[in-house]
C-alpha cells in the first residue's frame, strides 16, 4: 500500500467484515420476513454501481447536495479562523468533498483530511486523486467501520474539528439508530466542532419512487449484486435473475423500503455457510431503508442529541437539505468555531 508524508491509511480489522458478513446473511437469511442489512452493498462491484446511482436522472439527491454544498461551501469555510481537521463518515469517491477542501484551502492554506470508509480501494484511490490536485492537503484515511473511525478521531482534541456525514447516508439508519449515532457523534464533539449532514426531505411518493427504481435498472442491478456478493465471497448459488426488484413509499413512516422478490419456489444452497436457503414464490428479501426527514423532524433531532441547528439550507427546488449542527453547551448557548 502507498504511504508518504502526506498520506497514510490504515486498515481496521477487514477481517471482521467478512465474518460479519457470514453472520448477518446466516441471521438474516433464516429469519422471517428474511433481510440482507444494506451495508453490505458496498463492496467494490457495489460502490461502483452506487456512483452509477448518483448519475441518474431520477437520483436527484447528488446534484441537490452538490448545488448546496456549491452555494454553503464557503460559508462553512468562514467559520473557522485556523486550519481544522475535515472528518468524512462514508466518503466513497469524495466528490462533493472537493467543494468544501477547496473552500478550506482558499480560507486557511492548509487541511488535513481524514476520510472514514469501508473500502481500503476506494479510499486509496479518491486520496491519490486529491493529494495530486491538492499540494497544501494532507490524508489521512481510515479504512473500517464509522464507530472504529471516530474512536481514533476522538484522540485529536487539538483542531477544530468538521465531520461530514453527507448523501443521505444518516436514512439507511432507523430513526431511533440515528439518534443514538448522533448522540455518539456528540459525545466525541467539542464545543467548537461542527457536523455537517445531508439528509433527504419527506416528498412526493412519485419522485421517491422514481429515484430509488430507476427506469435503466441500475438500483436494480446494486440490489443483486447482494446475491452476487454472497455467490463471491460465501460460496453461494444465487441465480441474481430470479429475483426482481422493488421499492415502495411508506408515507406513514417517511422512508422507501426496497425488497428482492424471489420469482419461483427454489432452495438457494450457500457453500460456506453449509446453509440451504429455503425461498416460497415471491417470498421476499428485506434490502434497504431510505428514511427522509421534515424539516421540523431534522431540527427535533439537533435538538434530542445534543446540538442546535445552526444552519438549514435546500437546494433551489426544495427537495433536499444540508444542515449544520452546533454542539450546545451543558448550559445551551453553541459557541462560533476557534
Ligand atoms: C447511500 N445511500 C444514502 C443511498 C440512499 O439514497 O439511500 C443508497 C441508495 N440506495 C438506492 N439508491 C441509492
Amino acid at each position: 500500500m502507498f504511504q508518504s508524508a502526506r498520506f497514510s491509511l490504515i486498515e481496521l480489522d477487514t477481517d471482521r467484515l467478512l465474518e460479519s458478513l457470514a453472520s448477518e446473511v446466516r441471521a438474516g437469511l433464516t429469519a422471517i420476513p428474511k433481510r440482507i442489512p444494506c451495508r453490505f452493498f458496498y463492496d467494490e462491484v457495489g460502490s461502483q454501481i452506487f456512483e452509477e446511482i448518483c448519475e441518474l436522472p431520477e437520483y436527484y439527491l447528488t446534484r441537490a447536495e452538490s448545488e448546496i454544498l456549491r452555494d454553503h461551501a464557503e460559508d462553512v469555510a468562514r467559520r473557522y479562523s485556523l486550519p481544522i481537521l475535515l472528518v468524512e463518515l462514508g466518503s466513497g469517491s469524495s466528490t462533493k468533498t472537493r467543494l468544501l477542501i477547496e473552500a478550506l484551502l482558499r480560507e486557511h492554506g492548509a487541511l488535513s483530511y481524514v476520510p472514514v470508509d469501508i473500502s481500503p480501494s476506494a479510499l486509496e484511490a479518491s486520496a491519490l486523486q486529491l493529494l495530486d490536485d491538492y499540494k497544501r492537503l494532507e490524508v489521512r484515511a481510515i479504512a473500517g467501520e464509522y464507530q472504529d473511525g471516530l474512536r481514533r478521531i476522538r484522540r485529536d482534541t487539538q483542531r477544530p474539528k468538521l465531520i461530514l456525514w453527507l448523501g443521505s447516508s444518516i436514512g439507511n439508519l432507523d430513526r431511533q439508530s440515528t439518534e443514538r449515532f448522533v448522540s455518539n457523534l456528540r459525545g466525541g464533539m467539542n464545543l467548537q466542532d461542527r457536523l455537517l449532514l445531508g439528509i433527504d426531505l419527506r416528498k412526493d411518493r412519485e419522485m421517491l419512487e422514481s429515484a430509488y427504481d430507476d427506469s435503466s435498472g441500475v438500483t436494480a442491478r446494486f440490489n443483486r449484486n447482494l446475491l452476487e456478493r454472497i455467490n463471491r465471497e460465501l460460496g453461494g448459488q444465487f441465480d441474481s435473475e430470479t429475483f426482481d426488484f422493488h421499492a415502495a413509499y411508506d408515507e406513514v413512516g417517511g422512508r422507501v423500503v426496497s425488497h428482492l422478490r424471489s420469482r419461483r419456489e427454489q432452495t438457494v444452497r450457500i457453500e460456506d455457510l453449509d446453509l440451504d436457503v429455503e425461498f416460497a414464490a415471491s417470498e421476499t428479501i428485506h434490502t434497504e431503508n431510505a428514511f427522509k426527514y421534515s424539516p421540523t423532524e431534522i431540527d427535533a433531532l439537533a435538538r434530542c442529541t445534543g446540538f442546535a441547528l445552526e444552519e438549514h439550507w435546500l437546494d433551489t427546488q426544495n427537495r433536499y437539505s444540508v444542515n449544520l449542527f452546533a454542539p450546545i453547551s451543558p448550559i445551551g448557548a453553541p459557541i462560533s468555531p476557534g
